[in-house]
C-alpha cells in the first residue's frame, strides 16, 4: 500500500491517492468527512477553519461507499483560491520559507509556502480515513490524547481553552505533547530484517512527517535513558509495544513534541531578501496552536502506516480474505501472548464517529 498527495494550500483543490487497499471495505462520506472535521475544527485553530469546509469527493476506487480495490483518488476543494500568487521576498522563520526560496532559487516565498503548509494534511487525514477504518474493522483501536500544552500537564477541555485564551490575547503561540496510542494490534507487525522495514522506523518517519512536530518516543522513549536495567526489566510496558521493529502484542505508544506555532501577530525579525532591509514577517491569521489538530493528523498518519504493515503481513486482495487470516493469527498467537504476559489489550471501543 502507498500514498502520495498533491495541491497547494490556495489552488483549487487537495489531492490524494492510495493504491493498494483492498477491496471490499465500507468507508462512508460521512466517516471521512467526520474525520475531516476533526482536523479542522480542533481547539487552538484560527478563523480560516470556519471559511475551508473541506468539501471533498472521492473519485476513484469507490462504489456505492465500498472500496473496489482500485486506487482510490480523493478530492478537497479549497474555499480560498488564489487566481494570481501574491509576491512576498520576506521569509517567515520557523517555517520552510527561507529553506525552499534557497531550493528552488525564487525570491517570492508565497511559492513554497503554498506546498509546505500544513494545509496538505487534509488530503493525509481523507486518505487516512481509509486506513483508520481497516484497522477498526479488524480490531484495532487507534486514538490519540494531549498530554500537555504549552508545559501545562493534565490538560482538560476547560484548562486548555484558559490557556488559548490567555495565549490568543497575549499574541501568542503553544505548543505540545500528544500521545498516539493503537490497541489490540496483531502480534509481528513490522520486520527487523532491515532498517526500513522496522516499524518503529516507519512510525517515527509518519508522525514526524506531520508540520511542526520535533520530537518522537516510542514508550518510555528518553525516560528509558534514566532506568537501570533492573529496573527497566520491571517495565516492560515502556517498549511500547515494539521489541525489535516488531509488534509484540502489547498496545503500541508514541509520544510526539510540536513547537509552538511560528506564526506571530506582532511579527518576527526577518529580512527582506529583495533589498536584504530588515523588517518584521507578520501573520495574521496563524492558529494559537496545531497540538490537537496534529495529534487528529498523527491518528490517520499512524493508521496509514498499520494498515501498510497489517497488509504486508495478512496480504489479500479483499477485506474477507484479510479478517479471516487475522482472525487465525489472533487464535494461533493468543495463547502465546497471555503465557508471556504480552496480554493483547481488549478491544477498546473508539471515539464513536459517524459511519
Ligand atoms: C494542523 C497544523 C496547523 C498549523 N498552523 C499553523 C499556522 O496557522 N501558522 C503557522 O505559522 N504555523 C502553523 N503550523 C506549523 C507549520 O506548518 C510548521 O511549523 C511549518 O510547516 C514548518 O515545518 P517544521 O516545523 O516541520 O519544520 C501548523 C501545523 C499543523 C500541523
Amino acid at each position: 500500500m502507498r500514498y502520495l498527495t498533491a495541491g497547494e494550500s490556495h489552488g483549487k483543490y487537495l489531492a490524494g491517492i492510495l493504491e493498494g487497499f483492498p477491496a471490499g471495505v465500507r468507508v462512508t462520506k460521512q466517516y471521512i468527512a467526520a474525520q475531516l472535521k476533526r482536523r479542522r475544527q480542533a481547539p487552538g485553530r484560527s478563523a480560516r477553519q470556519a471559511i475551508e469546509t473541506d468539501s471533498f469527493e472521492v473519485v476513484s476506487g469507490i462504489q456505492k461507499e465500498i472500496t473496489t480495490g482500485a486506487p482510490i483518488t480523493v478530492l478537497i476543494k479549497n474555499i480560498k483560491v488564489f487566481n494570481e500568487l501574491p509576491f512576498s521576498s520576506v521569509p517567515r522563520p520557523g517555517h520552510a520559507d527561507l529553506a525552499g526560496m534557497l531550493k528552488y532559487d525564487t525570491l517570492n516565498a508565497a511559492l513554497i509556502r503554498e506546498r509546505a503548509s500544513a494545509r496538505e494534511t487534509a488530503a493525509r487525514v481523507a486518505l487516512g480515513s481509509f486506513a483508520l477504518r481497516l484497522n477498526e474493522l479488524l480490531g484495532v483501536c487507534i486514538n490519540s490524547r494531549i498530554v500537555s500544552l504549552g508545559g501545562l500537564n493534565e490538560i482538560t477541555a476547560q484548562s486548555a481553552a484558559v490557556e488559548l485564551k490567555r495565549a490568543r490575547a497575549a499574541g501568542d503561540t503553544l505548543g505540545g505533547v500528544f500521545e498516539i496510542t493503537a490497541e489490540n494490534l496483531p502480534a509481528g507487525l513490522g520486520n527487523f530484517n532491515q532498517w526500513d522495514a522496522k516499524l518503529t522506523s516507519r512510525m517515527a518517519a509518519a508522525l514526524m512527517s506531520v508540520n511542526g512536530v520535533k520530537g518522537f518516543e516510542l514508550g518510555g522513549g528518553f525516560k528509558l535513558a534514566t532506568l537501570s536495567g533492573l529496573a527497566a526489566a520491571k517495565t516492560p510496558e515502556l517498549s511500547g509495544g515494539l521489541d525489535g521493529g516488531v509488534t509484540n502484542g502489547r498496545a503500541l505508544v508514541m509520544r510526539c513534541a510540536i513547537k509552538p506555532v511560528p506564526g506571530l501577530k506582532a511579527g518576527t525579525p526577518s529580512i527582506n531578501l529583495k533589498t536584504f532591509k530588515n523588517t518584521e514577517a507578520v501573520s495574521k491569521t496563524s492558529d494559537t496552536t496545531a497540538v490537537f489538530a496534529a495529534a487528529v493528523i498523527a491518528e490517520h498518519a499512524a493508521a496509514l502506516t498499520l494498515a501498510g504493515a497489517l497488509l504486508e503481513k495478512f496480504g489479500g486482495d479483499t477485506f474477507e480474505e484479510i479478517k479471516q487470516r487475522v482472525k487465525l493469527w489472533r487464535l494461533k498467537t493468543g495463547k502465546k501472548l497471555a503465557y508471556g504476559c504480552a496480554v493483547s489489550m481488549p478491544m477498546a471501543v473508539r471515539r464513536p464517529a459517524k459511519r
